[in-house]
Parts: C-alpha cells; sequence; structure tokens
C-alpha cells in the first residue's frame, strides 16, 4: 500500500512498517552501546570508552524518545514537547564537557532506517554550530535543537520506498520527497499556541538565501535564522552519512568541510555560518577517521581549537593494521613527532582479521 500524505487525515494513519518505523530499525538501536560502529571495532571499556558509551545510551536514548513524538503527531496528537526539551538540554549539557556526542553521531550503521536519526544528528550538530555564535544562551541552543527534532517530522508521510530508492529519484519522486518541509509545517499545526515558530522553522528549512531553496523560494531575511542552521547542518550530515540514493557513498568530514566552503554560494549558505561550522568543527571533525604518519588509524575524539592540526584521537589499527584490543588514546597536541596525515573513509578501514 502507498500511503498519500496529502489525501489520508489524522484518522488514516498506515500500519506502523509502511510509515518507515520498523521494530527491526528500533531492535537495532535497542542493541548493546558500542555495538554498531560503523567500520570501527568493537569497544572494550577503557575511560574514553566508558565515557563514550554514556553518551552513546543518551543518543539511543533520544531516538527511541522522538520516535514517540513522530508516532503522536501521525496520529494527530500533541507531542510532548517536555520530552524534547529534556533530550536537548541533555544534549547541550554533554557538548559543553565533550565532543563524543559527535564522534557518536557519526557512528551509525548503514543498516538503520535513516530518517531514525539523522534529524537526532541535526540537533547535535545545530547546537555545536550554535554553540559557535556568541548571541545565542543556552535556552535559545535548546530551542534551535528542539526545531531541529521537529524540523523533518513531514519526511514519515513520504512513501518509505521513495526514502529508501537506491539511484537517481525521477522529477515527480523528487517533488513528493520534497514536500516532506511542507508535510511537517501541516503536521506541527498542533502544537500549543505560541509554537508556531517551530512550524515556521521546519517549512523553511530548504528555503536558501540566495532564492533557490523550496518550497516558496524565499531569500536572505524572510527565512528564519534557525532555518538557515538546520538547512546547513542538514546538508553536511547528508554529506558525512549514508544514504541509498548515493550510491557513491559518504564524504569524510573534512572533505564535506571542504565541499561546504568551495559550494556555499552556489548552494545558498551563509558564508559566516559555514565559517562557523568550520571552525567549531575544527579541521578534523570529532568522529572523523584518520590516519597518522606512523601508519596507525584512529577516530578523533576531541578537536584542539588552538591547534586544528592537532586533535585527541582514539587509535583503534595499529601500523601492521591490525586492530588493537584495548584503543590507546594520543593527544597531539602533546607531541610534535606524531601527526595526521589525512581523513579515510570508515568503509575504507581494514577489516578484522
Ligand atoms: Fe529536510
Amino acid at each position: 500500500m502507498e500511503f498519500d500524505a496529502r489525501k489520508s487525515g489524522p484518522k488514516d494513519v498506515p500500519p506502523q512498517e509502511e510509515r518507515g518505523i520498523s521494530f527491526k530499525d528500533l531492535k537495532e538501536i535497542l542493541r548493546e552501546p558500542s555495538s554498531t560502529n560503523v567500520g570501527g571495532p568493537a569497544k572494550s571499556k577503557g575511560t574514553e570508552a566508558a565515557a563514550a558509551d554514556s553518551t552513546e545510551v543518551l543518543y539511543r536514548q533520544a531516538i527511541i524518545e522522538r520516535e514517540q513524538v513522530i508516532r503522536d503527531l501521525l496520529e494527530g496528537k500533541q507531542p510532548s514537547l517536555e520530552t524534547l526539551i529534556r533530550i536537548v538540554t541533555d544534549f547541550v549539557e554533554a557538548l559543553s564537557i565533550s565532543s563524543h556526542l559527535l564522534v557518536v553521531s557519526f557512528s551509525y550503521s548503514k543498516d538503520l532506517f535513516y530518517p531514525l536519526f539523522k534529524s537526532v544528528n541535526h540537533a547535535i550538530l545545530a547546537v555545536k554550530l550554535g554553540m559557535g555564535f556568541e548571541k545565542y544562551e543556552k535556552n535559545d541552543l535548546i530551542k534551535l535543537g528542539v526545531a531541529c527534532l521537529l524540523s523533518d517530522v513531514g519526511i514519515w508521510k513520504v512513501p518509505r520506498e521513495l526514502i529508501l530508492k537506491t539511484g537517481r529519484l525521477s522529477p515527480s519522486e523528487q517533488a513528493e520527497v520534497r514536500r516532506h518541509s511542507t508535510y511537517s509545517g501541516e503536521m506541527l499545526k498542533i502544537l500549543p499556541t505560541g509554537h508556531q515558530w517551530l512550524q515556521t522553522v521546519a517549512e523553511q528549512s530548504h528555503e536558501r538565501e540566495n532564492g533557490s531553496g523550496y518550497p516558496r523560494g524565499l531569500r536572505g531575511d524572510e527565512i528564519h535564522e534557525f532555518a538557515k542552521i538546520i538547512g546547513l547542518v542538514e546538508s553536511y550530515e547528508a554529506i558525512t552519512h549514508y544514504r541509498p540514493y548515493r550510491p557513491e557513498g559518504l564524504r569524510t568530514p573534512d572533505a564535506a568541510l571542504k565541499e561546504l566552503i568551495n559550494s556555499h554560494e552556489s548552494e545558498g549558505f551563509s558564508g559566516e555560518m559555514v565559517k562557523i561550522l568550520v571552525r567549531q568543527l575544527s579541521v578534523f571533525p570529532p568522529g572523523s577517521w584518520v590516519r597518522l604518519n606512523t601508519g596507525e588509524i584512529g577516530q578523533v575524539l576531541e578537536s584542539n581549537s588552538f591547534a586544528p592540526l592537532r586533535p585527541k584521537v582514539e587509535v583503534w589499527i595499529d601500523a601492521s593494521q591490525t586492530r588493537l584490543k584495548n584503543p590507546k588514546v594520543i593527544d597531539l597536541d602533546n607531541g610534535l613527532l606524531v601527526y595526521i596525515t589525512g581523513c579515510i573513509n570508515p568503509a575504507a578501514l581494514p577489516k578484522e582479521k
């Protein structure tokens, strides 16, 4: 059965499988922490790994709790904004201590249904980006994160076969996928008085500074600032994560930043926001897999704003390309002999022997 959201009202909610959320997806999310690291070795419980595990629990919990919010919206019920506020407050607090949450947001298996976690990734990235805006206080970051968690809810009204289709979409299929921001706006009409701005942000998250966006082709100041931020992080997240419509695979985080720097004008992103994103994520963003001059391979744990080329790295693969049972953490700022020679795509990591 194809779900035509335009004809369906709140009473006409299709079975869960057809809306996109499947039991398998949720079961996958509920697996033990640290077991779905893309391409990465299973983690043993060192100090860093234990810290990452608690962040991973936070991330998984956010996906599960947000799924209930989507479910409520699809059924025409008032969603729990309190839940979303709590999720984002936890994100803001976690990100003000370390970048583990960003690392976790890069660690998800391509086998998962990506709409389940992409908006959670947007919220993490947007909060991290928003922390680079001097004018944003904690409450602004929370509002921004909540807007992220709600902005793409309309994607659940797009037929799952279009979301999962590999290869190029036909013009009519593309038009249907693009309707998701309008669907989001329709779904969010139910929010209580005083929250209409969330509907506006959702409807505008694919509008672009230069008028090249959709659905209305708005420009510059006509677009809510949060919608511009969401548009930018959504684009970065899509480039750096698996998508079925892009058979060539994902870009490494550093390549994605370079792409945004080079294309931001034609893509209609604010140059100022791209600059802040680069500053906040650094050259090698947390979560990137990097090769060291020693031949070892590791994942960036924490960037270093004073020395962007010298982050803290968790080494998982030694110089003989053997996976380590216990990773070792190297702070590249503590010595100049070891340095990063480049990012590597997680799909190209050496397989377990
Ligand atoms: Fe979107």
